[in-house]
């Protein structure tokens, strides 16, 4: 069964909007972890507009499982990553206008960049991940690069999904999750953990969880929107649930 990651990126939102201290991201990361989370995600970003620094600093030693730090792939941030040592770090690419991450890395054409930034990650025992579209040349370049997880972008299935009334028989959803199936093994082909995340839901997480080889679920916002009704903990255990009773080895 894959691991889930719960991202609470929007445990700082909330809290930001009032500037205050309420609510705690410390705290929440302690609920999800009750309701069973594997890891835990914070995405530190350049304009700091959720999570802020502090955070990461006060989550690395509470933290009992595992701490994913999510950033671009810039100087300040291999610096931070670096200082504070997280588990593992998700390089995603950046725009300061987006709402939430938008498309993903491409490493094919930072190739050199991305090569000294997984360097200087892993020579000091960090897990790293690349976040990037279900494209083979980007898996290549991936593994070129040393990375030890590829998380596929699952946006645009979880976009497909929605737009078409939640049909699993959809023609298009269906190509979309047959490329990342393919990504999935080209990915543990080439010795990389196969991760995915982004849009996943309690409606929709099923045919990706039940892939074969896939070792990590990335979830934020679905899980805290729930969380609003049922507490942190009881979303994520539901979504735990889900996950576990996704049918081993089918895509679909
Ligand atoms: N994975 C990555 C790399 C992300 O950037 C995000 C969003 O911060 C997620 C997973 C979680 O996406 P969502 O909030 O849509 O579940």
């Amino acid at each position: 069964m894959p691991h889930l990651g719960v991202n609470i990126d929007h445990v700082a939102t909330l809290r930001q909007a009032r500037r205050g201290a309420e609510p705690d991201v410390v705290r929440a990361a302690h609920e999800a972890e009750l309701g069973g989370a594997d890891c835990i995600t914070v995405h530190l970003r350049e304009d700091r507009r959720h999570v802020v620094d502090e955070d990461v600093l006060r989550l690395r030693p509470f933290v009992s499982v595992k701490l994913n730090l999510e950033m671009a792939a810039t100087d300040e941030m291999v610096r931070i990553a670096r200082d504070v040592q997280p588990h593992m770090v998700t390089l995603v690419p950046e725009g300061r206008a987006e709402i939430t991450t938008e498309g993903g890395l491409n490493i094919v054409k930072q190739l050199s960049r991305m090569k000294d930034v997984v360097t200087a990650l892993e020579d000091v025992g960090m897990v790293t991940s690349a976040f990037i579209e279900h494209d083979p040349k980007q898996i290549d370049a991936a593994a070129e690069c040393g990375f030890n997880a590829c998380e596929i972008h699952t946006g645009p299935y979880a976009h497909i999904f929605a737009h078409n009334g939640g049909d699993f028989l959809h023609e298009g959803l269906k190509r979309e999750r047959d490329a990342i199936a393919d990504a999935g093994f080209r990915i543990i082909e080439r010795g990389m953990r196969f991760n995915a995340g982004h849009g996943l839901n309690y409606h929709n997480v099923q045919p990706i969880a039940c892939m074969t080889g896939i070792a990590e679920l990335h979830i934020g916002h679905s899980i805290v929107s729930r969380a609003v009704y049922t507490g942190l903990r009881e979303a994520v255990r539901e979504m735990k649930r889900l996950i576990e009773l996704a049918p081993a080895g089918r895509a679909s």
